[in-house]
């Protein structure tokens, strides 16, 4: 889906940029032209890239810790 209709940005771009990452929209201003003209694409990608680091997040592996058992 294109969410920057000005600069043709599509929602998979700004995921690709977030897993590269990209932290803010700034970040995304700065890679992809994003939000650079007309601005009503903003709160939008906000939101895709909001997700998009919460998703990667929640994918992320379990550290798991491990407790030597203590002797009998
Ligand atoms: S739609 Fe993104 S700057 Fe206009």
């Amino acid at each position: 889906m294109i969410v920057c209709v000005c600069r043709r940005v599509s929602d998979r771009q700004i995921r690709e940029a977030a897993a590269e990452g990209a932290v803010s929209l700034e970040c995304l201003q700065f890679e992809l032209g994003v939000a650079t003209q007309c601005g009503r694409c903003a709160d939008c990608a906000s939101r895709i890239l909001c997700d998009a680091r919460s998703s990667s997040a929640s994918n992320m592996p379990m550290v798991r810790m491990h407790v030597a058992e203590q002797g009998a």
